[in-house]
């Protein structure tokens, strides 16, 4: 029985305050195991967790194997590319077929949203969305408010601002959805064109010049700017979003005094953050990663239901 108010992990828009919480309280305990000699626990073992990644990944994909391995489950990674999917297999057979190999927990990564959601529908095992289109990423979003916890030691009252591509990203979306229900200020900024239709519905404050989203914020996380966006028209040029949205040394200025740098990774250095920045003392992002790995134990550990101690 899952320890969460849910036997899956979808996306955070639904998520009680009171999960998050939990998820974030026992991300500590694991964070700890990772600065032990031997990182690893008993917690999962005789579980076997599934790795269907049918998007290229390198964070999250590395970071859930590792959390998986450092529990002591078994686990299976499925590439799209190298799989019966290549002749026309699909993702209903495959799951089930897969599942039929006594499987317990589902890693799920897909370009279409929604497909976390319908493997609930057609298989037994917990699943957890590590990124369903452009919909939801709550594991990213879990890391990244646990890295903004351990820094201010609190998540009410923080001004958080998210810039990018907010229309298409989905690490936005589930970080929007957590910072509001734990009670950060969460402001969204990109070119107008990259603001979806009806964006006030987030309940953010909106805006279209970087300066002045900055202004007073304790925390800017700077998503990666996806370069077929300009293919596609959505804004001019790559030197232009640099120019208007880039976060480089002499925005940080308008920044508060104790300021945090994020990037989920991964990032395009010169366009969206210069390396100054990126590099900078103020920049949380390589710990964003390493945390990455806690959460994703934390998640695996609390959705298998697992008691302490019991194998
Ligand atoms: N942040 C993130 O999801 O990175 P990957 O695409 O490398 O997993």
């Amino acid at each position: 029985m899952s320890r969460l108010s849910a036997p899956h992990l979808l996306g955070l828009e639904h998520a009680p305050r009171e999960d998050i919480s939990r998820i974030l309280e026992t991300s500590d305990t694991f964070r700890e195991v990772l600065d032990r000699t031997i990182k690893k626990l008993p917690t999962l073992r005789g579980i076997t967790v599934l790795n269907l990644f049918y998007e290229p990944s390198t964070r999250t994909r590395i970071s859930f194997e590792l959390a998986e391995k450092r529990l002591s489950a078994d686990t299976i990674s499925f590439t799209a590319s190298t799989s019966s999917v290549k002749k026309g297999e699909s993702l209903r057979d495959t799951v089930q077929n897969i599942e039929s190999m006594k499987i317990d927990m589902v890693v799920v990564r897909h370009s279409s949203p929604g497909v976390p959601y319908y493997l609930t529908q057609c298989m037994d095992a917990n699943v957890i969305n590590a990124g369903d289109g452009a919909h939801e990423h709550p594991t990213q979003a879990l890391l990244d408010m646990y890295t903004i916890y351990k820094r201010y030691g609190k998540l009410d009252g923080l001004r958080v601002v998210l810039v990018g591509d907010v229309k298409h990203s989905r690490v936005i979306r589930s970080n929007i959805w957590g910072l509001k229900t734990m009670g950060a200020s969460v402001a969204l900024c990109g070119p107008s064109t990259l603001l979806p239709y009806e964006v006030e519905r987030f309940g953010c404050d909106i805006y279209t010049n970087i300066d002045e989203a900055l202004d007073g914020a304790d925390v800017v996380n700077i998503m990666r700017i996806q370069l077929e966006r300009q293919q596609a028209g959505m804004f001019p040029s790559q030197r232009e979003y640099t120019n208007l949205f880039g976060i480089n040394r002499e925005r940080l200025k308008h920044l508060n005094r104790n300021y945090t740098i994020m990037h989920p990774g991964p990032m395009n250095r010169g366009v969206e953050i210069t390396s100054d920045v990126a590099d900078g003392d103020k920049s949380v992002i390589l710990e964003q990663v390493t945390n990455g790995q806690a959460v994703r134990m934390a998640v695996l550990y609390l959705l298998s239901g697992r008691e302490e101690g019991e194998q």
